[in-house]
């Protein structure tokens, strides 16, 4: 019987999550649908749950439902609670159980794929809102030196450290105090770039041989990328943190964890990086 799979979201036409899956399928052997399923904004609930009536056994939620699906599991894993946000909904007769992939996805890239280990390192994010949240706790897990949170709001940077109070490697950075400091990792989780404005960062935050990763992907070398380039740091966007992520969902549902690199060499070729 054909296992069927979903990606909830509004807009939800551009997501590769459909093909990245069918491309995990074809390599497992594994027989399933995956869809996409527009949810109209106050709807996330009803979508659901009507796929899960109509046979569903899980479903990835994207922008703007990882809320709607935390409150919406019954049951989710630590690192969704840490996270306060949900991408990955498995179904059975009796629960809704529901987990985060983005931040092992993510880890995941920077450190088996890009090469960029994150133990012992400075690490800057930029930005302090779900895309932030979902990635520390497996960030952290990495044993990094640092993990500095800057944002244009600092409130809300403050809001997010003082969740890991009892951490003591994770600080708020106010942006007037970066000038002066630098990072080994530099990661852009704000929405900046998705209107072509200048990250918040500047230049000198840069260490030498340092990894500036752009979480958003699609967008090409968006203004942060071009001046982690100029600073001399090595590029990433997050189309490997898109497939990592789809790899982690697809364990959780299928118990194999399918091999990354063709799908993203694939997905490369229309999502260029130069
Ligand atoms: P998401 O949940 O996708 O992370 P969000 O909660 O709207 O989206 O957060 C967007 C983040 O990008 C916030 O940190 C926001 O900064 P503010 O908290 O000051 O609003 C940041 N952001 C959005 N547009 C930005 C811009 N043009 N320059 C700098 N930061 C920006």
């Amino acid at each position: 019987m054909t296992l069927r799979y979903a990606i909830i979201g509004n807009p939800v036409a551009h997501s590769k999550s459909p093909e990245i899956h069918a491309a995990f399928a074809a390599q497992t052997g594994i027989d399933l649908r995956y869809e996409r399923l527009l949810a109209p904004p106050n709807g996330f609930r009803a979508t659901a749950e009507e796929f899960r009536a109509n046979g569903g056994r899980g479903a990835n939620v994207t922008l703007p439902f990882k809320l709607d699906a935390f409150a919406y599991a019954t049951e989710v894993s630590s690192r969704a609670r840490d996270a306060g946000a949900v991408n990955t909904l498995t179904f059975d007769a009796t629960r809704v159980f529901g987990d985060n992939t983005d931040g092992v996805g993510l880890v995941k890239d920077m450190r088996d794929n890009l090469g960029f280990a994150i133990a012992g390192k400075r690490v800057l994010i930029a930005g302090a809102g779900g895309a932030t949240r979902g990635v520390i706790g497996p960030l952290l897990a990495e044993a990094p030196a640092v993990i500095a949170v800057a944002n244009r709001t600092i409130s809300k940077a403050e809001q997010i450290v003082q969740l890991y109070r009892l951490v003591s490697n994770i600080i708020v950075i106010a942006l007037a105090d970066l000038p002066g400091h630098q990072f080994d990792i530099i990661i852009n989780a704000t929405a900046a770039s998705l209107k072509d404005d200048l990250p918040i960062i500047p230049r000198s935050t840069f260490a030498e041989g340092s990894l500036a990763y752009e979480m958003m992907y699609g967008k090409g070398v968006t203004p942060f990328l071009a001046l982690g380039r100029q600073a001399g740091a090595s590029v990433a966007d997050g189309l490997g943190m898109l497939v990592e992520q789809a790899a982690e969902s697809f364990l959780i549902w299928h118990g194999i964890r399918p091999h990354t690199e063709a799908v993203f060499r694939q997905l490369r070729l229309s999502a260029p990086l130069n």
